[in-house]
């Protein structure tokens, strides 16, 4: 199973996802039987490192995310990945643009996961800090919706 978190610039608020359910999965020996990645629908800030204030509050809740480096949206990934998976509407709507005609991957808002339909994760880059804390809370909510989804799938699966 494949899972993709998509943003905007991919140093916000995707690597946040990634590196969450990342933890989750590890935390449910999960780790080896789900793939996590994440990317942005801009190259503003490809190759880059998460932004420091989101590395910060990563660091505060004891999850590294300086190793990862932003990268775009690949057409590659329509095949790749069983779930792309939108932090706000407009990144949906870049990914639908993007998107073959034909594919199998789920496209959809991550937060849906988490019981809300039509919630996005908000953007925090021009924000302050109460942002970034704003985007861990919903993310972390998300990433245990998106958990029992997957761990439901992979049972039907074994
Ligand atoms: P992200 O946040 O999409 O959560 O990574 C942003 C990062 C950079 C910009 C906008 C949003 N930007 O305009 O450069």
């Amino acid at each position: 199973m494949r899972v993709l978190f998509v943003c905007l610039g991919n140093i916000c608020r995707s690597p946040t996802a990634e590196g969450v359910f990342r933890r989750l999965l590890d935390e449910r020996g999960l780790a080896r039987r789900v793939e996590v990645d994440s990317c942005g629908v801009g190259d503003w800030h490809v190759g880059k490192a998460p932004d420091p204030r989101t590395r910060e509050a990563a660091a505060r809740r004891g999850i590294d995310l300086s190793t990862l480096r932003a990268r775009q949206l690949r057409d590659e990934d329509f095949r790749r990945f069983d779930y792309l998976l939108a932090m706000d509407h407009d990144n949906l709507a870049a990914i639908r643009a993007r998107a073959p005609v034909e594919h199998d991957a789920h496209l959809g808002l991550f937060l849906a996961f988490a019981g809300w339909p039509d919630r996005a994760v908000p953007d925090p880059y021009y924000g302050g800090e109460a942002g970034f804390e704003e985007v861990f809370d919903l993310v972390e909510q998300g990433a245990r919706g998106l958990l029992a989804e997957i761990e439901s799938r992979l049972e039907g699966r074994s």
